[in-house]
């Protein structure tokens, strides 16, 4: 599952995981930059907003995300497929695309590469879009609850990620799933559960 901040889909996510559940369906809910005892201590390094320290490079944030993705993988969702669990993840390599790439600038090929080696070629079956403006997303969070994404970047930033998003979405349509995330909260996860579902065996 991806989108912008404050698509709500960390709140959606699990949603869905209970759906799933009611309908005698498991599945393993988890999200990234975390899922893991190291991969959250990463997150914290990543998300916390230090204005008086130099900003993290571009390339070093990227690597950061992968290190973490990594250590997901191996941990939680290799074995979880391999017990023949269905893994919903917030977030996961797109979001490196989006934002290191389509966001601050980094190297399409040169992310592709990092991201190979850090999910060892793992790529979800089906990855949801809540989509929605920038504006709107960013509007959401309260500024105590901002993340250094939220916090240091303008808004021209988090329209490239959006764009992004939309982009490869576009280019890979078997595999993207767009849900109009600028509605009320319930008719997206009517949405969600019926993408969900489909992509289910
Ligand atoms: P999080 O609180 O999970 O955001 P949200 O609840 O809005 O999904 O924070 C994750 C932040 O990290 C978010 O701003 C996106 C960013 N991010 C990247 O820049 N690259 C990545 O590879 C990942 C996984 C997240």
């Amino acid at each position: 599952m991806e989108g912008p901040d404050g698509s709500g889909k960390t709140h959606v996510a699990a949603a869905v995981r209970d759906a799933l559940a009611e309908r005698g369906i498991p599945a393993r809910l988890t999200r990234e930059p975390g899922g893991t005892a190291v991969g959250d201590r990463v997150r914290a390094i990543l998300l916390e907003h230090a204005p008086d320290e130099p900003p993290l490079a571009p390339r070093a944030d990227a690597l950061l995300f992968a290190a973490a993705r990594a250590q997901h993988v191996a941990e939680v969702i290799e074995p979880a497929l391999a017990r023949g669990e269905i893994v919903l993840c917030a977030r996961y390599a797109d979001s490196t695309l989006a934002y290191q790439g389509y966001g601050r600038g980094v190297d399409l090929d040169t992310l592709r590469r990092i991201i190979a080696i850090a999910t060892d070629g793992l790529v979800p079956d089906r990855t949801i879009l809540l989509d929605l403006p920038a504006e709107a997303g960013l509007g959401r969070k309260t500024p105590d609850s901002h993340t250094r994404f939220e916090a240091a970047f303008d808004v021209a930033f988090h329209q490239r990620v959006r764009a992004g998003f939309l982009e490869m979405a576009a280019r890979e349509p078997e595999r993207w799933v767009v849900i109009d995330a600028d509605r009320d909260a319930d008719a997206v996860f009517d949405s969600l559960v019926s993408s969900a579902l489909e992509v289910l065996p």
